[in-house]
């Protein structure tokens, strides 16, 4: 990969942790600043990859779990790497603003599969794109599944007993992961302005 010149800042989260409302935040934040930034999701929605992922996460064609954990991997392989991805962003001096990254893939593939193996596939985007920070958006999955209460369509992830454990996953991965990526792990519990304050923070501190 190209020189990288901007910078690479993923949310992660639960569904319903306010991943989308602090995206949109930091991004007026750090234009605000005088950079250029771009706002990516996975997964990817103009994608042939991320448009079969989210077929699959619909429920509506069952699959082998392991098909999902490789989709990813390729999907996150192609944002990085297709023109105008992450990869030429970064190298034009771009900040690049992600929801989600591998750490989700960690903690929600690794639900069925293993996670060595989930890292093992995950293990080139690590190597060429690491990014230069994770926010992580804390919240507990009741303050999750009250907030998502209104959402009309429900993914397979979204049931409690899974989210517990996609929960408890994201914690198990970012403790491993502590020596290795910058994660900074943010309450998000409070107002939108509460949790903006540390979300700046974090970003200030790249
Ligand atoms: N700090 C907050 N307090 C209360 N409600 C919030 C907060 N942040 C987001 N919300 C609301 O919760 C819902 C989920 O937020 P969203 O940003 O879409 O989460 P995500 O993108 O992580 O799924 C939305 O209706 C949003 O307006
Ligand atoms: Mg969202």
């Amino acid at each position: 990969m190209a020189e990288r010149k901007g910078k690479f800042i993923v949310f992660e989260g639960l569904d319903g942790s306010g991943k989308s409302t602090q995206i949109k935040r930091a991004e007026a934040y750090i234009s605000g600043k005088g950079f250029d930034v771009v706002r990516m999701s996975e997964p990817q929605e103009d994608r042939p990859t991320g448009k079969l992922l989210r077929e699959i996460l619909s429920g509506k064609e069952k699959s082998d779990p392991r098909l999902p954990a490789a989709m990813f991997a390729a999907d996150r392989i192609d944002h990085i790497t297709r023109k105008g991805g992450i990869a030429e962003l970064l190298s034009d001096g771009k900040y690049v603003l992600s929801d989600r990254f591998y750490i989700s893939s960690y903690a929600y593939n690794s639900l069925y599969t293993d996670l060595d193996w989930v890292m093992a596939l995950n293990s080139q985007a690590a190597a060429i794109c690491r990014p230069d920070l994770h926010i992580f958006i804390d919240v507990p999955v009741d303050v999750s599944l009250s907030r998502l209460a209104n959402r009309k369509s429900k993914e397979i992830y979204e049931r409690r007993g899974m989210l517990e454990k996609i929960y408890a996953n994201y914690h198990r991965v970012i403790d491993m992961l502590s020596g290795v990526e910058n994660i900074a792990v943010i309450d998000g519990r409070g107002d939108q302005a509460e949790v903006f304050g540390q979300v700046k923070k974090a970003i200030d501190s790249v």
